[in-house]
């Protein structure tokens, strides 16, 4: 079974679309007409010019609205395209799941005639999110075996151009950072529900990193240690789009 099928039921009502990470989404694809959204889910950041959605769990593809582009179930490494039937390749949020990096590439290169366009993050960066950090280092070393380095991304990618997006403080995409500035929402297990990092790590370790977090916010700890954090409107946390042409 996907794990989106087991994990995925309440993605719709926790992970909207932001739209200032919309923007340097549509900023990377550039002005294409035709695109692929691979590990599209439920449609979030899908651009009006996408042509197909691949998607391998259904739970997701259920969750598309109406009147979405047509979906496949498929996955990333075997494409239901032609050969250069696009103009672009997207992936938002999704190549840290692909069981094998290099052939959803070569795919993506084999089906995109002119960009190929990745959100994703610095591994390495996300680590140092003071709730990693400081509360779920057991969640850092999951991201760190799970999430794929830039490195790799951008060895594979070939001339790759990076740049960061930071997360606004009221990001409505509830990913694993969006709430650097809203530490409680980390408490709500249907907010957690929508971040795989969660679901692969230690619920033990997970709990006991949640009991020293919510002691925190009751004391004040959290909040005297992150005066810095609450001055910001947007955090560079190591999110970033990739993009290259083709
Ligand atoms: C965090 S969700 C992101 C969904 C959507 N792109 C978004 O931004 O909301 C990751 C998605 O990748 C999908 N996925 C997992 N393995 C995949 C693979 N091998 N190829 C393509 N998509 C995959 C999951 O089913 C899930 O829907």
């Amino acid at each position: 079974m996907a794990l989106y099928d087991e994990i995925g039921h309440t993605y719709r009502r926790t992970r909207q679309p932001d739209p200032r990470i919309a923007a340097a989404i549509v900023h990377a694809l550039g002005d294409v007409d035709s695109v692929v959204n691979i590990g599209a889910g439920s449609g979030s950041y899908e651009p009006p010019q996408t042509v197909v959605a691949v998607e391998p769990s259904r739970v997701m593809l259920g969750q598309r609205p109406p009147g979405s582009a047509p979906a496949a179930e498929a996955v990333a490494e075997a494409l239901p395209l032609a050969d250069d039937a696009v103009d672009a390749a997207l992936a938002v949020l999704t190549v840290h799941h692909w069981s094998d990096v290099a052939a959803g590439i070569a795919e993506m290169r084999r089906v995109a005639r002119r960009r190929a366009v990745f959100f994703t993050w610095w591994p390495e960066r996300v680590a140092d999110f003071w709730l990693l950090r400081d509360y779920l280092p057991a969640a850092a070393e999951t991201d760190a075996r799970l999430a794929v380095g830039l490195e790799e991304l951008t060895r594979l990618l070939g001339d790759a151009e990076l740049r960061p997006v930071p997360v606004p403080h009221d990001c409505i995409d509830g990913f694993a950072a969006a709430f650097w500035r809203r530490p409680e929402a980390y408490l709500d297990p249907e907010v957690r529900a929508g971040m795989s990092v969660f679901a692969k790590t230690d619920p033990t370790a997970v709990t006991d990193g949640l009991r020293r977090l919510e002691e925190d916010i009751r004391s004040g700890v959290w909040h005297r240690t992150h005066p810095d954090l609450l001055q910001q409107d947007a955090l560079d946390v190591g999110y970033c789009t990739v993009s290259v042409d083709l």
